[in-house]
């Protein structure tokens, strides 16, 4: 079995935190969404990883390199169009030969791996088995609709009037038979070869689609409530480690990363917390659910249940909550008089100010 990950894509949905940066490197605790999709891939044993790259293939190249420090090999694979998820299986037909395999969309992430879907997969071999997980607006998603029996008899991408709430996982795991399906398939509404539709077609040609459902998904949809609520996921299974230069006047409560490099002086930090290397904290409260990026610098500050990304600074402010705070941004407080609020926002940010 060979896995292909899928890293492309046209950023056309664009959000302040992937403005700059290709989607799949959203880190969740400090870590890009694709690790945790290779680590994933890599559990379950399969090793050879076809990556399909559009316009980011640079800085996904620079971030995976050739797999081997997830022991994978990783060949990269130029999908010079976003044209859809089908058009990245036709586009991969000669790497793929005649194995079987599991397509992992790079900007999804499931909570607890693909190892148990993969090996009932391999007990069962059905044409396709997809995963499905109940969602509060299936809209945004590809969505199933099942028989009494859990059978899956229709699917249907991004439906105005979706017939369940059970929407398709971005994993799915396919026999060759995926193939002669992808290349029967016309362009949907959006322009786009979809997999969805080529799972109908299975469907339709009479072949056997197996779903599983499964809890603990997240997807980027620039949904920052979900951001944080699988930041907090993932931080709660932290394990206390401090590595880097913690001084003795500090109070440093609870399940708290604290990153080799990493500096933190006069603070108290109240887990789960992961400081990443580099980072400087002085004289600042970072409370519970907080990932503090590389190079982040707090100062004179409290945050809790946040996220801050690479060389972020926060200096004299009291007191951040629920935020996302994306790459190099500066917060500090404005001067007394007068009181007014002085902004500098990226497109598309959200900002809630008490006034
Ligand atoms: C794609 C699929 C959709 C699936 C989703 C999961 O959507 O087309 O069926 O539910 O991934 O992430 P897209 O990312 O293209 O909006």
């Amino acid at each position: 079995m060979k896995a292909l990950v899928l890293a492309g894509g046209s950023g056309t949905r664009l959000r302040p935190i992937t403005h700059t940066s290709a989607k799949q490197l959203v880190p969740v605790a400090n870590k890009p969404v694709l690790f945790y999709v290779l680590e994933a891939i890599a559990a379950t044993g399969v090793t050879e990883v076809g990556m399909v790259v559009g316009s980011t293939q640079e800085e996904i190249e620079r971030a995976v390199g050739d797999g081997s420090a997830f022991g994978l090999e990783v060949t990269y694979l130029r999908q010079d169009a976003p044209l859809g998820l089908a058009h990245a299986v036709l586009i991969s037909r000669e790497y793929l030969g005649d194995d079987d395999f599991v397509m992992y969309l790079g900007d999804n992430f499931i909570v607890g791996g693909i190892d148990p879907v993969v090996r009932r997969f391999h007990a069962d071999r059905p044409a396709a088995q997809i995963m499905l997980t109940r969602v509060t607006d299936p809209r945004q998603f590809g969505v199933a609709e099942l028989d009494a029996s859990g059978r899956v008899v229709g699917l249907e991408e991004k439906p105005p009037a979706p017939k369940s709430d059970l929407a398709l996982v971005g994993v799915y795991i396919f026999t060759p038979a995926v193939h002669d399906a992808v290349a029967a398939l016309k362009p949907s509404w959006r322009g786009e070869l979809e997999i969805t539709d080529a799972i109908q077609w299975l469907i339709d040609a009479g072949r056997r689609v197996e779903s599983t459902e499964v809890s603990g998904y997240w997807k980027d949809t620039g949904n920052v409530t979900d951001m944080l609520e699988v930041n907090r996921l993932v931080l709660e299974g932290l394990e206390q480690r401090l590595d880097g230069k913690v001084a003795d006047d500090c109070e440093i409560i609870g399940r708290v990363v604290v990153e080799a490099g990493a500096e933190v002086a006069g603070s108290r930090i109240v887990g789960p917390v992961i400081v990443g290397a580099g980072a400087v904290i002085r004289d600042s409260y970072v409370g519970p659910f907080t990932s503090v990026a590389e190079n982040c610098h707090i100062a004179e500050s409290e945050i809790e249940y946040s996220i801050m990304l690479h060389r972020a600074s926060i200096h004299g402010v009291r007191r951040i909550e629920a935020s996302l705070i994306g790459r190099d941004v500066e917060v500090t407080p404005a001067p007394n008089t007068p009181r007014a609020h002085r902004l500098v926002l990226g497109d598309h940010s959200k900002v809630q100010i008490s006034s």
